[in-house]
């Protein structure tokens, strides 16, 4: 038996509120992962980067299948994924599409350039890495997309955006001690959601 599709509906079936709910407390580093090339970008925010393997460096990224990011990110079979840092807040609420701005309309307001592949990185990203895409696990409402890391440029920075309980927090390392900064930065997230 496939383990991955067994039935695992036995039991009681969550809620997705209750899952929600649950999920909210587990800290996520905050990324904006971008596709396509020239005119034809677009970007969204995401929590779901994860690191997959070492050798060959490897990551996942779980994007909801209507997110307008995707056919881009399917089209150009690459992504970058750029770690923001503790003050680039704005721009992760901007890539979240809320304001209503889509594809090239959301990389304005702050400094890109283009990496192989054609994918836009953010000029001052904590990590901007580039990943040719791999393979694509569709799954529920999202595919899981496993990008091969074939750039990444490190900045200096040493404070981090974290998303926990619908907020966003920075993170900065202070005499060797990580501690969240000044506590939760101005979001539009309510912390009820
Ligand atoms: C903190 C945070 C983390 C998010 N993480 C993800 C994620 O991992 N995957 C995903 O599909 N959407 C995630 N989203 C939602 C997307 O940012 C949002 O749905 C997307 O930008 C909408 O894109 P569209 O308007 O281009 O379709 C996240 C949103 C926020 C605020």
């Amino acid at each position: 038996m496939n383990l991955a599709v067994r039935d695992i509906s036995r039991g009681r079936e969550i809620g997705s509120g209750e899952f929600r709910n649950a999920m909210r407390h587990l800290a996520g580093g905050v990324s904006v992962i971008t596709a396509g090339r020239g005119d034809d970008i677009s970007g969204m925010t995401v929590t779901s980067v994860a690191s997959l393997a070492i050798e060959p460096a490897t990551l996942t990224v779980a994007i909801n299948r209507k997110a307008s990011t995707l056919p881009l990110l399917l089209r150009y079979g690459a992504f970058g994924v750029n770690i923001l840092t503790g003050g680039q807040a704005g721009i992760a609420e901007r890539f979240t599409g809320k304001d209503g701005h889509k594809g090239a309309a959301r990389f304005a307001g702050s400094s890109w350039t283009t990496g192989a592949f054609g994918v836009p990185l953010l000029k001052d990203a904590l990590v901007a890495i580039t990943c040719e895409l791999e393979e694509t696990i569709e799954r529920h409402s999202h595919v899981i997309a496993l990008g091969r890391v074939v750039h990444l440029a490190a900045s200096e920075g040493d404070s981090s955006l974290a998303y926990w309980r619908g907020d966003y927090l920075a993170i900065e390392r202070i005499s060797g001690i990580s501690r969240t900064a000044g506590g939760p930065l101005p979001t539009v997230h309510a912390s009820d959601e």
